[in-house]
């Protein structure tokens, strides 16, 4: 066991720690047991329940003596749904919980968003903390306190702010994580030395291989240094009114790349970031604002990964211009019928526009980029 890093997201009387580092799970009764309540509630998913990493964190939380009760789930997106919801609350409220009783959310994106979720609206609100197991949770989703399921007619439409008391990334766990999960997450790393750090995208070129093998430090670091960027993006502007949009690089498209390849296994939301970033690197290209050679690198480094970087890797032929036009305007961060952009004046100085012309998006989704 290595030594733990511990950040800190300033929020006022909603501040809160995220701890990085391996041999969490053990040693989570601590932490979660300075938190109050003797009985907290695990909520995970069917692919944890299988691994060792859940009795692992419930000999930890009984370490502290904590009597942890569970509640598993079915893994997938699907169950970001109003209906895995309903019957979340209800399995809630029948173990009894109180005011002061923590949920512990155990699992990637889908538990940490639904989870926390159902911490934000049972009884007006109990605490929650994430023990996020991808390690897209990890860099991301498990941090700002975002919480909430899918509608029927798109993705985390129905939802609330709630932040969690305490984030416990644990890279042990990422060793059941499949490869291609772990490639999708990465493509989220990548993304906070694309917004503001072309050092930490050179040390990715550099270590990026040796993090998706398996190399604890380096996934250490890439974790400790994604949730302080994010931890200070959501310090500044928790409920995204203006610099929080950084985080969206390559999302817009994303977003449309998703909803057209229909959310599923075609497509994981880490591989349409890829793809995304690649087309806000190539739209800010067009309009003469990025280098090619930053295209080009950040190109060759997904790449050299195994992440898509073209469409037409994830369905012959590519996405239909047009679709993916209406795709982008259903899109929930469209304002006042404009598209807002994160664009790049090349890698590590991203910003925010709603000032691109239709003509240049249109070329880039057709491919006519030079
Ligand atoms: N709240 C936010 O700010 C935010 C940000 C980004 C994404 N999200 C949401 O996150 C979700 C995606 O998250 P995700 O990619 O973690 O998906 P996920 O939760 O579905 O996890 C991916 C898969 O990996 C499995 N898994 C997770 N950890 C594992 C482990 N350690 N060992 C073995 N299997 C493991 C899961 O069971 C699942 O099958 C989406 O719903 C997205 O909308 C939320
Ligand atoms: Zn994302």
């Amino acid at each position: 066991v290595s030594a733990a890093t511990r950040l800190r997201v300033e929020l006022a009387e909603r501040s809160y720690d995220i701890v990085v580092g391996n041999g969490l799970l053990a040693r989570a009764g601590a932490e979660i047991a300075a938190l109050g309540g003797r009985e907290p509630v695990i909520v995970t998913d069917a692919n944890l329940a299988r691994t060792e990493h859940l009795a692992r964190l419930e000999a930890g939380l009984a370490a502290a003596a904590l009597r942890p009760r569970r509640i598993v789930l079915p893994a997938g997106e699907a169950t970001k749904s109003a209906a895995q919801l309903e019957g979340l609350l209800d399995q809630l409220l029948e173990l009894g919980v109180e005011r002061g009783t923590t949920v512990v959310a155990f699992g990637g994106g889908v538990i940490g968003d639904l989870a926390g979720f159902a911490a934000a609206i049972l009884l007006r609100g109990v605490p929650y903390v994430q023990v996020p197991t991808s390690l897209l949770a990890q860099v991301d989703s498990a941090v700002g306190g975002k919480t909430g399921i899918n509608a029927r007619q798109g993705k985390n439409l129905i939802g609330a702010f709630h932040q969690p008391r305490l984030v416990l990334a644990d890279t042990d766990v990422l060793a059941t994580l499949p490869p291609r999960e772990l490639r999708a997450g990465y493509a989220e790393v990548v993304k906070y030395g694309l917004i503001d750090q072309p050092q930490f995208f050179a040390w990715l070129e550099d270590h990026g291989a040796a993090l998706l093998a398996g190399d604890a430090a380096a996934q250490q670091h890439a974790i400790v240094t994604s949730c302080t960027a994010k931890a200070a993006i959501v310090a500044a502007d928790e409920r995204e009114s203006d610099r929080r949009a950084l985080l969206n690089l390559g999302h817009t498209f994303a977003h449309a790349y998703e909803a057209l390849a229909g959310y599923g296994e075609a497509l994981l939301h880490g591989e349409a970031v890829a793809l995304g970033m690649l087309q806000a690197f190539a739209l800010s290209a067009r309009l003469g604002l990025c280098p090619p050679a930053d295209l080009a690198r950040l190109r060759a480094h997904l790449a050299a990964v195994g992440l898509p970087t073209e469409p037409c890797a994830i369905r012959p032929g590519g996405f239909e211009t047009a679709a993916m036009l209406a795709a982008m305007g259903r899109d929930k961060k469209v304002a006042a019928g404009r598209m807002r952009f994160v664009l790049v004046r090349g890698i590590g100085a991203a910003f925010v526009s709603d000032q691109v012309p239709a003509e240049a998006l249109r070329d880039v989704l057709d491919h006519r980029t030079d």
